[in-house]
């Protein structure tokens, strides 16, 4: 049984060019991932602003292209996809952005964000059955239909736009949701919100959600696994009580120790920024997590669905040039 989608050894890159590498990022280093159609799950990829999170998420949508690596959509090269497999691949995978509404103009309805998809997609011979569609939906994430169409986004609560979100991802019958976690919005009962449409849509629905955030205390509650990404490097991951538990690589811990302060976004920042050094322009530099740019990644089984990033082998080590402090930057 293939995966629904699987990434392997996928590199993306963001600037530079043939000549130089200067200025270049890599946003995801080697990172190989597979989604499940059998087994829904809640996967949190979580790390600080930068570490390569949103640009993963686009690498599974399919909506950029990997630098190197490779692509399976139902164990077939993405770039080799039907017309009509790519239709089918754009109904599985179904994004929810992290600011909603965001991408729509405000001066449309909320029923022509619903009707959108809808019309796209074709899937609706009627406007009778393109109502049901939208009410079923709007029911699926617990708004009421009478009570929300008709409306402009601004006439919504910040959870309702949410939720509206959620039904125009469901009205095409995804497989998997990656939901990119709103950082603008981040109220308690708002969080409690959507952490609850998550839970139902796995328990309910079948669907795998892939949840990006920078919070591990949420990531915690709802997740089955989890992927700690590090300037593009997923440096552990698997079972979520496991790594939060027993973390086993150094950035992990620090993110982990950090958990209690008031602004842990802050904290992360600050940490990294003081003692790591900058990876991006530094050639074959390794920073303090001991980290080198498009280094390999091979794992550790520290213990059964928990892996931990090795670090570059000690031949490799001694070759390398000495770390350097960039404390002022
Ligand atoms: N279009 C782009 N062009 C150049 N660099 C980019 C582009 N998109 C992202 N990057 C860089 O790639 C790295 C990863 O970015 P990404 O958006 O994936 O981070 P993130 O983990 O989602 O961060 P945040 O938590 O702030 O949303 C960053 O260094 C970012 O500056
Ligand atoms: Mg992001």
């Amino acid at each position: 049984m293939s995966a629904l989608i699987e990434l392997k050894d996928v590199t993306k890159i963001y600037g530079g060019n043939f000549l130089s590498k200067e200025n270049q990022t890599i946003a995801v280093n080697k990172a190989t991932f597979a989604i499940e159609e059998d087994n829904p799950r809640i996967v949190t990829i979580a790390g600080e602003s930068g570490s390569g999170k949103t640009t993963m998420t686009r690498l599974l949508l399919g909506s950029i292209r990997p630098t190197t690596g490779e692509m399976y959509y139902r164990g077939k090269d993405f770039r080799k996809l039907s017309r009509k497999e790519r239709r089918q691949f754009q109904l599985d995978v179904q994004p929810i952005f992290q600011d909603p509404f965001e991408s729509y103009n405000p001066f449309y309805k909320v029923d022509h964000v619903l009707h959108a998809p809808i019309k796209n997609f074709k899937l609706a011979r009627s406007k009778d059955e393109r109502d049901e569609l939208v009410n079923e939906s709007l029911r699926l994430v617990g708004l009421q239909p009478d009570e929300t169409l008709g409306r402009f986004p601004h006439q919504l609560s910040g959870g309702q736009r949410q939720r509206i979100m959620v039904a125009r991802a469901l009205l095409l019958k995804p497989r998997v949701i990656l939901a990119d976690e709103p950082v603008s919005m981040v109220d308690a009962s708002l969080r409690a919100t959507i952490l609850d449409s998550i839970q139902t849509l796995k328990d309910d629905l079948g669907i795998t959600i892939v949840y990006i955030t920078h919070d591990l205390t949420t990531a915690f509650q709802i997740s089955d696994d989890i992927l700690i990404m590090y300037r593009g490097n997923v440096v552990e991951h698997g079972d979520v009580e496991r790594v939060i538990h027993n973390p086993q690589h150094a950035y992990t811990q620090l993110l982990i120790e950090s958990i209690p302060q008031p602004d842990p976004d802050k904290r992360w920042g600050e940490l990294v920024r003081a003692t790591g050094t900058d990876i991006v322009n530094a050639g074959r530099q390794r920073d303090i997590f001991g980290i080198e740019p498009g280094q390999e990644q091979e794992y550790d089984e520290v213990e059964p669905n928990h892996w931990v990033l090795k670090s570059v082998s000690p031949e490799e080590e001694e070759a390398a040039p000495e770390p350097v402090e960039s404390a002022s930057t």
